[in-house]
C-alpha cells in the first residue's frame, strides 16, 4: 500500500492511499494508522486462526458454511437447537481441519438473544471475528391460512434475532477488522410474494437492513455481505412442508457458500450478492420491472412450481 500525505493542518488533512485521494478529518498520527489499517484490512478476509459464530448450523447453509470455514482454518462456534447434530459436526471439523469448534445449542427465536450469546462467549473467553446469521425458516400459503405462532417464530428468527445478534456482535466484529458479517437473505427479497408472504417480506428486511449496515461501516475494516440464495436443496423445504414452494432449479449447498467465500474474497466485497447466473438475471427483473408485474409472477411462479 502507498501511502502519503499531500497537506496538513491541524484539524484536516489530504490523504492519499493506493494512488486515491482521500480527506481526513481531526488527523493525528495515531488517528491516520488507525484509519490506514482499518482500509487495508477491509482488502482481506482472514481464515486461518480466527473464529466464526454460525447460526444454524445444524443442516444445509449453516453446514456447509462451517465445512468450508473450518478448511480454511478458521475456528467456529456453532449454533441452532439439535445439539445432536451440531456435535456430530463439530467432532468430524475438528478431526478433520484441527480446528477448535464450540457447540452451542440454542433456540434463537427468543428475545434478548444476542446479549445471551455474546456473554456466553465472554464466559468462555471466545471472541469473534466473524459472524454468520444463517439461521432461519420459511412458510407457505395464503396468509389468511398461516398458524399465527408459527409466522409470529418467523420473523422473530428471521429478522428480530438476525437484528439483536448483528447489533450485539458488531462491536468485536468491528474491533477485529479481520472477518466478516454474513446475512443470510433470498432471492425471495427482490419482490413480494403471494403464498409466502411472510417469508418473503423477512427476507426483504434482511437484505435492506444488511446494505445499510454495509454502507454505515464500509470504511472499517469489515466485510458486510447478504447472501441471496435462490431454491437450495437444504432442509429448507421439509420445514416449509414440500418443494412446491421451490422455484427453479435447485443448486447445493456448496455452490451457495462458495459463491459468499468467493464474493468476502474480492477486494472490493459488494453489500449483497445472488447466488447463481439464472437468479442473478431474475433478481435484476425484478429490481426493473413494475412492482405489479414482479408480484403478479412470483405468484405465478409459487403457484406453478
Ligand atoms: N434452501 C433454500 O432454498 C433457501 C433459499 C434462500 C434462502 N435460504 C435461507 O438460508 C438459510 C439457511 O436455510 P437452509 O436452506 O440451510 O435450511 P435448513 O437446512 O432447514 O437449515 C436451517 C437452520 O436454521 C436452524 N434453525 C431453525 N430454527 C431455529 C431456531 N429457532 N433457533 C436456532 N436455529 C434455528 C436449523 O437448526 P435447528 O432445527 O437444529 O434449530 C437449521 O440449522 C435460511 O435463512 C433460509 O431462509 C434458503
Amino acid at each position: 500500500m502507498v501511502v502519503g500525505l499531500l497537506s496538513h493542518d491541524s484539524s484536516l488533512a489530504n490523504v492519499v492511499i493506493d494512488n486515491k485521494v482521500g480527506t481526513a478529518y481531526n488527523v493525528d498520527s495515531d488517528y491516520i494508522s488507525l484509519r490506514l489499517n482499518r482500509l487495508d484490512s477491509a482488502m482481506t478476509m482472514t481464515y486461518a486462526g480466527t473464529t466464526a459464530l454460525i447460526t444454524g448450523a445444524s443442516s444445509g447453509l449453516g453446514a456447509e458454511f462451517a465445512g468450508q470455514f473450518a478448511a480454511r482454518g478458521s475456528n467456529l462456534v456453532l449454533v441452532a437447537r439439535r445439539a445432536d447434530r451440531l456435535e456430530d459436526l463439530a467432532q468430524d471439523l475438528r478431526s478433520r481441519h484441527r480446528v477448535t469448534v464450540t457447540v452451542l445449542p440454542m433456540d434463537l427465536s427468543r428475545a434478548g438473544v444476542g446479549r445471551e450469546l455474546l456473554d456466553e462467549l465472554a464466559d468462555r473467553g471466545i471472541t469473534v471475528d466473524t459472524l454468520i446469521n444463517n439461521a432461519g425458516f420459511g412458510t407457505h400459503g395464503p396468509l389468511v391460512e398461516e398458524d399465527p405462532d408459527t409466522i409470529a417464530s418467523e420473523i422473530a428468527l428471521n429478522v428480530a434475532a438476525l437484528v439483536d445478534i448483528t447489533r450485539a456482535f458488531l462491536p468485536e466484529l468491528l474491533a477485529s477488522g479481520k472477518g466478516a458479517l454474513v446475512n443470510v437473505a433470498s432471492t425471495a427479497a427482490f419482490q413480494p410474494i403471494p403464498g409466502m408472504a411472510v417469508y418473503g417480506a423477512t427476507k426483504a428486511f434482511v437484505l435492506s437492513f444488511t446494505e445499510a449496515v454495509a454502507h454505515e461501516t464500509k470504511n472499517a475494516g469489515l466485510n458486510v455481505l447478504a447472501l441471496c440464495p435462490g431454491a437450495t436443496r437444504t432442509e429448507f423445504f421439509d420445514v416449509v412442508g414440500g418443494e412446491s414452494a421451490a422455484v427453479g432449479k435447485m443448486q447445493t449447498s456448496d455452490q451457495v457458500v462458495g459463491t459468499a467465500l468467493k464474493a468476502l474474497d474480492r477486494k472490493d466485497t459488494p453489500g449483497s450478492v445472488v447466488s447463481g447466473w439464472v437468479n442473478r438475471v431474475a433478481a435484476g427483473f425484478a429490481q426493473r420491472l413494475p412492482r405489479a408485474v414482479t408480484v403478479a409472477i412470483a405468484a405465478r411462479a409459487v403457484q406453478d412450481s
